[in-house]
């Protein structure tokens, strides 16, 4: 089969386009024709050796995918041939064209997605969900900012945060993507390169701060909205695609009452699997309903691989961007 492979840890642009040999489904596990991929800013730091896993190369990476079950692997007892199906591969490989996952790892399609959308649904969907529900506990009628609000788990952070009730402030770097998380539900915006982000936010609130930060950010945004919290507030750190990692006073938290917590959607699903679950039928219904829907922003071919992760670590996207073998 085609794929794209990382043969040493380096820049996105050494990926090679390439035949790598056909996965088999082994015990428990799925065969998966691929038909979409979803790209994540961390594949692209996977490849330069800044994620936190570090696959022994040569490797493909790539996490999310959609697609039609190929074969299965003795014991799979909840799937059968020709379903269609959206997964995540816990230990890479989706830049391919076929893969094979545990059957814990894939999920049906609804009757209305297209593999594009499933491809969409994993990595930044739902680590959104599981940050502002398990980690932020947000309430309806709760303010939520949420940095990066254009990105992929932010756009997902916006639609989620509305259907969980809160009011909505999306935070980015220029008017087109504000006004982009507006049409998406965002209630308010604040445009971080033209506004103090502090200042805007403290006015966007009536003085009161932030009842919870999505913060896929870091640097210099992470230390405005420290400062910009509510008394009960809870800041989350789900990732730096700034490029720093911010360090925290901690007596800001102290001074002003709130929490400071950690999302890491890869263990979650794996030390929760039943929350991880049951979030899943929530997340699905949501789609149904039409309020947590993936807008796929460009489509690339595989062997256009290296362009689709520029795209994003580039700081381009308005929602996602999705890779077609
Ligand atoms: N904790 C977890 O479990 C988890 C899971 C998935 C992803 N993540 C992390 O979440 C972050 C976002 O991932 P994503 O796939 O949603 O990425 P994305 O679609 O590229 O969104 C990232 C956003 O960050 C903002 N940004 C600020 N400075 C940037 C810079 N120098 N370069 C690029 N973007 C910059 C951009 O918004 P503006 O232009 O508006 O500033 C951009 O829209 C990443 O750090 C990723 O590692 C964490």
């Amino acid at each position: 089969m085609k794929a794209l492979v990382c043969e040493h840890y380096g820049k996105v642009d050494d990926l090679v386009y390439r035949d790598m040999p056909n996965p088999t489904a082994g015990s428990g596990q799925v065969l998966v024709n691929i038909e979409a991929i979803g790209v994540n800013f961390p594949d692209g730091l996977l490849v330069e050796g800044k994620y936190q896993a570090k696959p022994a190369t040569p490797f493909m990476p790539g996490g999310e995918f959609a697609g039609t079950i190929a074969a299965l692997g003795e014991g799979v007892k909840n799937f059968a041939v020709g379903d269609k199906v959206f997964g995540w591969h816990t230990s890479y490989g989706a830049y391919a064209e076929q893969v094979a996952v545990a059957e814990e790892d894939i999920f049906k399609m609804t009757p209305s997605m297209s593999f594009e959308q499933g491809a969409a649904l994993l990595c930044a969907t739902s680590t959104s969900h599981h940050a502002l529900k398990q980690r932020g506990q947000l309430k309806p009628g709760e303010t939520l900012v949420v940095l990066g609000a254009a990105g992929g788990a932010g756009l997902a952070a916006v639609q989620i945060g509305k259907a969980m009730g809160a009011k909505v402030i999306a935070v980015c770097s220029t008017d087109e993507k504000i006004a982009f998380a507006q049409s998406q539900g965002a209630d308010e915006g604040i445009n971080y390169t033209k506004e103090d982000l502090k200042s805007a936010i403290k006015e966007r609130t009536d003085g009161r701060g932030a009842d919870v930060v999505y913060d896929a950010v870091g640097g210099d945004a992470f230390d405005a909205c420290s400062r910009s919290m509510a008394w009960n507030g809870r800041l989350l750190i789900v990732g730096f695609a700034s490029g720093r990692i911010p360090t925290l006073p901690v007596n800001l938290t102290l001074v002003k009452g709130y929490s400071v917590v950690g999302v890491f959607w890869g263990t979650f699903t794996k030390k929760q699997p039943e929350d991880h679950a049951a979030n899943m039928v929530e997340l699905l219904q949501w789609f149904e309903a039409g309020k947590v829907v993936p807008v796929i922003d460009e489509t690339f071919a595989l062997s256009d691989g290296v362009k689709a992760i520029q795209y994003v670590t580039g700081r381009n996207v308005k929602g996602k961007v999705v890779i077609k073998p």
